[in-house]
């Protein structure tokens, strides 16, 4: 691996390595044999901290170093687009947050910005509350029926509600089922068409294709439903889609188009619970595979809360839940690779970065670089000391990415994370239905595959 600060303006710029590959297709089949993870952990290991991949047509080059990294998403952010990808994100969510650019992109994240900021954030709180206990009523019965349930989607749901309660006042309790699935058939479709080496036809009539279709038909449905009803009742709102209805272009004093705000309201849907929902999962896997921290955070939120249910307040109390929520998303970042395109040439570590190829800064190999990571695929939340966060180097450790393109929910993300972490721990021991493999998986977002099956055992009555 390279020193700390390897150079990156070296006047001698060459091809990156890369691993032998297949006429045509390149490196595609390999990485499709291996899964993403393992081929890119693999290659890391033999070639070093940039890897040149070709994946059909398209050269990609794998960025494992903070430094690199931080070149691509902050120094020289002016050469990366947002590439290939997030195109073909914008079948699912438009011209929406994450995938616009320019100056249409400053003032949308301007107007989109005051429910995330970190004063506006806790006023959330009492809300996810009472939503999650509501939402485990359900766990109680399957807690006393002995029933099993699959952890993914249970958080998919979860998360979908508390989002929908917050943001846009709506209350999903009751349809987060079929919102969840056709969530979760739109993202696998367009996460299939993102790391295809080539660009699918949209209008054959494909399976894959007819049911992208239904899926996006059904979120489309209730989603122009939630904004004809809000235009007909506008009164006593504030919430996001308030914000989203009542926002004037500086310039022209047009508000936006109906198609703009199903845009937003889609990327917020979208980028604000799938992510979430999957960093739990792995939460509650890590848990069931490691007794130990499990019962140093009962440890905690017994010293803490004492059996009530934990409120916004008492998060601060609580160092131990948010060091084993930064350690999964260390292991398991759930926006595993950062994607853009290079608009122009560069060099990076020495080596060319041809216009109009794409580059990955990788979180997940980030996060077990050696030169940065003691023992780092271990799962050990004791890491996360002060002294020790001080010590890394930017991009060393980016959940949530970096640059101005980081996460807009970052802070809504964590506190949602730590009450749902505090107040299920504090009721519910998630054991490991045994006999399960689980494989992480790359699709849009970092999810194990399959999902993971828990039996429920409850802690405490009531
Ligand atoms: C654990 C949960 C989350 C993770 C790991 C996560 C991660 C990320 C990352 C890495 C990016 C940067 C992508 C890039 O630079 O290409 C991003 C952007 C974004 N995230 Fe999150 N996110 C999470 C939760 C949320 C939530 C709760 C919301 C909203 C409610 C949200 C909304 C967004 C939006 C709109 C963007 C695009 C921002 C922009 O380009 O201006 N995210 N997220």
């Amino acid at each position: 691996m390279s020193d700390l600060q390897p150079p990156i303006n070296s006047k001698l710029s060459k091809r990156a390595p890369q691993p032998p590959g297949l006429p045509l297709v390149g490196h595609l089949f390999a990485l499709q044999r291996k899964g993403q993870f393992q081929y890119n952990l693999d290659n890391w290991q033999q070639y070093g901290d940039i890897v040149r991949l070709q994946l059909g047509p398209f050269v990609v080059h794998i960025l494992a170093h903070p430094a690199h990294i931080r070149h691509v998403l902050i120094d020289n952010r002016q050469n990366y687009g947002r590439g290939r990808g997030y195109q073909v994100l914008k079948l699912l969510t438009g011209e929406g947050l994450l995938t616009s650019e320019g100056d249409f992109w400053k003032r949308q994240r301007r107007l989109i910005q005051p429910p995330f900021t970190p004063k506006v954030v806790p006023q959330y709180g009492p809300e996810i509350s009472k939503t999650i206990t509501a939402f485990l009523a359900r766990w109680d019965d399957a807690a006393i029926r002995g029933t099993t349930i699959d952890g993914q989607t249970e958080m998919l749901k979860l998360t979908l509600q508390i989002l929908g309660k917050t943001m846009f006042n709506l209350d999903l309790a009751a349809q987060a089922a079929d919102l969840t699935e056709a969530f979760t058939t739109a993202v696998a479709i367009v996460g299939d068409r993102i790391t295809a080496g080539m660009d699918l036809p949209r209008w054959a009539p494909t399976p894959a294709n007819l049911r992208l279709k239904r899926a996006l038909r059904t979120l489309d449905t209730r989603i122009y439903a939630l904004i004809e009803e809000r235009q007909r009742q506008p009164e006593d709102h504030t919430d996001l889609l308030a914000q989203l209805l009542n926002a004037r272009d500086p310039e022209t004093g047009k508000s936006m188009d109906l198609h703009q705000v199903r845009d937003e309201v889609m990327t917020i849907f979208f980028a604000g619970h799938e992510t979430t929902a999957q960093t739990l999962t792995w939460v509650w896997l890590l848990l069931a595979q490691h007794p130990a921290v499990a019962a140093h955070l009962q440890a905690e939120l017994t010293a803490v809360l004492g059996g009530r249910a934990p409120q916004v307040e008492d998060l601060p109390q609580l160092p131990y839940t948010s060091r084993i929520l930064h350690e999964t998303m260390r292991l398991y970042p759930a926006v595993w690779a950062i994607p853009r395109g290079a608009n122009g040439p560069d060099e990076i570590g020495g080596y060319h970065i041809p216009a109009g190829s794409m580059v990955f800064p990788m979180p997940y190999n980030a996060h077990r670089h050696p030169d940065f990571w003691e023992n780092p695929t271990a799962f050990q939340p004791e890491r996360w000391t002060s002294a020790r966060v001080a010590q890394l180097p930017d991009c060393a450790y980016l959940p949530f990415g970096d640059g101005p393109r980081a996460c807009i929910g970052r802070h809504y993300a964590l506190q949602e994370a730590l009450l749902v972490i505090a107040t299920i721990a504090q009721r519910y021991q998630l054991q490991l239905v045994a006999g399960q493999t689980i494989t992480p998986h790359s699709s849009i977002t970092l999810a194990p595959k399959d999902g993971v099956r828990f039996q429920i055992k409850p802690r405490m009555p009531g």
